[in-house]
This record gives structure tokens, C-alpha cells and sequence, in this order.
């Protein structure tokens, strides 16, 4: 479900952190508390965790090997590619992935009209610093602040927090987009049409648009919007049936969700809608009207990438990583189930025999490597190259992870596949092992 019983906040999901117990410590004892360059003052609403201190450290989108880093990557270029500023110079979207993650309570709420009496800002619901300030619980929390410096056209990117049990759907950090576009009459009904529509008016809000919109803004913008988000769709799930279901945000009206459907099932994609008119007045804009939409990064993963549990984007694990890593954001990948079993890593390093070439090598020992250790050697990385010119000699370490998917394999019992590896490496190249 993208929208919660009771909210209108997206779905939550989540993640397994590495613990840093003394950092987090520290920070809970003392009265001020340091983050992305913000000093604040704790009072007696702090309620953040140790745990979501760690995850706060940890910043996924920051990790090129994290399909979340991939898919991320992935939309920004879809918009910069797709959506120019005149004369095609440059990309028409400015991308804002470095935000401050504390925001005001006025920025993450109020400003987003969202109701004072709202289950969401709950202690229960949301990490408070202090009385003024919270976690952000939603990209759409930097809306007004953007608008308010300038922007039109703007993608935001990064982690939301929100206070939630820990099950295999839901979990106090997940990742979001957000994307807001403003149109001046001539933007949105083209130049030589403008003159014959108009953006405002003043009569009754009804259940299709609001009363500030007229009729034809309300239907341009919808348009605009939902091309948009289709095309955006296709490029993440290929030609999908798809369909338009209403919603309900405090921030926009009409609202929208989009559902795909996609392997056998309708996945709900992201929320949007026309932004409410009195958002863009209260930040300073009266010449415009637009429109956002908020993209849950997670759930569109795991669909994309054939992960199985939102746990994974955080683990640390290499048999993990190491299927994203290196892919380009446009490449197919399946994620293959890792075992459950522990890794063992050995390294290997020789000397190369003379008149060897580093490439050369390297194919042969990766080869011998799997030739021996069959169904056992999860990955082979190349870790270091070296060339004495003194000695004239040239030498390489291989680091190998051994994992058998059916159970734990002991130290010992990996050391005699190793041994054999070396001694193929050396009956067969003349390899010096080191
Ligand atoms: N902020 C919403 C959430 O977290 C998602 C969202 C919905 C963002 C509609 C938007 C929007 O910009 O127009 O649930």
C-alpha cells in the first residue's frame, strides 16, 4: 500500500545498519547535536534511537555499489535527458540530493498544509530533535524551501525517517524522490495560446480541481503530469498496463497514484497531483501553478532488481554488493539469492613467472580458481598489481570468497580447496607464491 491507514504517507521500509555504539552514546548524552552541518539544541521531545543514529551515519545513496544508488541514477538521467531548458543547454530539472536532513517541523508539515491534528507528526510517528525540528519524514518536506529560493523545476533525492515497528515491510529509513515542476501561463498553454486561457480564478473548491485553478490549468497540468510520470514508468518497467487511481494528499488536488502492472501484479508506483495554489502563494509565488509527485525508491527496487527483502539494500555483505557494483543504472540486473551461509575470504599472491603479462594472467587464474573450487567460490576480485622494475618482477593478489549454499564451511576444510589453488596455480603457470 503506498498510502498508510490514517496518513498519507507513503509506505515505509527498511534496513539493517552496522552498529557504532560509542558515536551513538555520546550523542544521546550530550545537549546539542551536530548533523549535515546544523547544530541543534535537544529538548525534552528528542526522541531519536541509537539505531537511528547508525542509519542516519550510513547513507545508501552515497554507496555507487547500492541498487538504490543505481536506481536513483537511473531516474535523474530519464529527466535529464527527457526535459530541457529551451534551446536544449542544459537539463531542466535541478537535482537536490544533499538537503539537510533535520528540517523545521514547519517545513516537514505546516508548510505542506497538513493538518495540526494529523496522525503523522505524532512523537509516535516522527523523530523530533526538538520542539522546532524533526527528521525529515518525506522529501516533500524541502517543497517550500525550494520554491522560496527560486526553483521551478526541481528533483529532490535522499533518506526519510519515521517511527514504525520493525517487520519485513516497514522500517525507520527508506528513500524517496521528489519531483516539482512550476509553469508561468506561457509555459503551460504554450505562447501563442496563453493569451486565450487564464491559470487563476476565484470560485468554489469542488471534488475535481480547486477553486483558485481554472478548469483549464487544472486539465493542462494533469496532463502534463501524468505524461510525465508514465513516461518515467516505461522507462523503469517497459510498456506496462497502467492506471490512474485518486488519492488524497493535504499538499495537492486532484491527486493521483499510479499502479502498474507488472509480473502478474499491480505495484503501486508513487503519489502526485496539482499542487495546492495556496502552497506556492505562501512561498512567495503568484504567477504560477504546478505540479509534484513523491516516488518511494524501495519498493520500485526490489520489483526492478528481483530483491526479496528491503533488508538487503542495507547489508554490507559482498556476495551482495558485488552484483551491483560496476553495473551502469540502464543495465538489466537479477539479483541471485545469496546463501545464508557465512563467507570465508582467502587471498592468494604470487609473483607472475618472468615475461608474464598482468592481463594475460589474470584469465588463467580466475579459470584455475573456479576449476578448482567449483560451486564453492562465491566471488574472485583482482586486489593488487605490482611491478618491481629493481627486481624486474610482477606480482598480483587474488582475494576469494568461498561460501557453499548448503552449509557452514569451516576454516580448515576451505584451506585444503585454497591449498590445491595455489598448487594448480604454481603446476600449471609457474607462478612464485609469496
Ligand atoms: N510525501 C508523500 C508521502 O511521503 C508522497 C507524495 C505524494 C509527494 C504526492 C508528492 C505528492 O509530491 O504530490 O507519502
Amino acid at each position: 500500500m503506498l498510502i498508510r491507514k490514517g496518513t498519507f504517507l507513503l509506505t515505509r521500509q527498511l534496513h539493517l545498519g552496522r552498529p557504532s555504539y560509542t558515536k551513538a552514546a555520546s550523542i544521546l548524552q550530550g545537549s546539542t547535536w551536530e548533523i549535515d552541518g546544523k547544530v541543534l539544541q535537544k529538548d525534552d521531545r528528542w526522541n531519536l534511537s541509537p539505531a537511528v543514529l547508525r542509519l542516519l551515519e550510513r547513507q545508501l545513496l552515497n554507496e555507487p555499489a547500492n541498487p538504490l544508488a543505481l536506481l536513483k541514477q537511473r531516474l535523474i538521467n530519464f529527466f535529464h535527458k527527457e526535459y530541457r531548458k529551451p534551446g536544449n543547454r542544459s537539463p531542466l530539472f535541478t537535482v537536490c540530493d544533499r538537503e539537510p536532513r533535520v528540517v523545521t517541523v514547519f517545513d516537514n508539515f505546516d508548510s505542506l498544509l497538513v493538518p495540526k491534528d494529523h496522525v503523522s507528526r505524532r512523537a509516535s510517528d516522527t523523530y523530533y530533535v526538538n520542539a522546532e525540528n524533526c527528521l525529515r519524514a518525506h522529501t516533500s518536506a524541502h517543497q517550500f524551501s525550494l520554491m522560496k529560493q527560486g526553483l521551478d523545476n526541481f528533483l529532490v533525492i535522499g533518506d526519510v525517517y519515521r517511527r514504525d515497528e520493525i517487520n519485513s515491510t516497514h522500517y525507520p529509513c527508506f528513500h524517496q524522490v521528489e519531483g516539482v515542476r512550476l509553469y508561468s501561463p506561457e509555459e503551460l498553454f504554450g505562447n501563442a495560446q496563453h493569451r486565450d486561457f487564464e491559470l487563476f480564478e476565484d470560485v468554489e473548491r469542488t471534488k475535481e480541481k480547486q477553486g483558485k485553478l481554472t478548469e483549464d490549468a487544472t486539465k493542462a497540468l494533469e496532463i502534463s503530469l501524468k505524461s510525465t510520470l508514465e513516461k518515467l514508468c516505461d522507462t523503469f518497467f517497459g510498456q506496462c498496463e497502467k492506471r490512474w487511481v485518486d488519492a488524497y494528499f493535504p499538499f495537492t488536488h486532484p491527486s493521483y497514484e499510479l499502479e502498474v502492472f507488472y509480473e502478474g501484479k499491480w505495484l503501486e508506483v508513487l503519489g502526485c497531483g496539482v499542487m495546492e495554489q495556496k502552497l506556492l502563494n505562501d512561498a512567495g509565488i503568484t504567477d504560477k501553478a504546478g505540479w509534484a509527485f513523491g516516488i518511494g525508491l524501495e519498493r520500485i527496487a526490489m520489483v526492478l532488481y528481483g530483491i526479496p527483502d528491503i533488508r538487503l539494500f542495507w547489508s554490507r555483505d559482498s556476495g551482495f554488493l558485488s552484483q551491483f557494483s560496476g553495473k551502469a543504472p540502464e543495465d538489466t540486473v537479477k539479483y541471485q539469492p545469496i546463501s545464508a551461509y557465512p563467507q570465508v575470504t582467502f587471498d592468494v599472491s604470487f609473483f607472475l613467472p618472468p615475461n608474464c603479462e598482468f592481463n594475460d594472467m589474470s584469465a588463467d587464474v580466475y579459470d584455475t580458481i573456479r576449476t578448482v573450487g567449483g560451486e564453492l567460490i562465491e566471488q574472485v576480485e583482482l586486489t593488487d598489481e605490482f611491478t618491481n622494475k629493481k627486481k624486474n618482477t610482477k606480482s598480483q593478489t587474488y582475494r576469494i570468497v568461498y561460501r557453499s549454499n548448503d552449509r557452514v564451511l569451516t576454516k580448515e576444510e576451505v584451506n585444503i580447496v585454497h591449498k590445491e589453488v595455489e598448487k594448480q596455480l604454481i603446476d600449471q603457470f609457474g607462478v612464485k607464491i609469496r
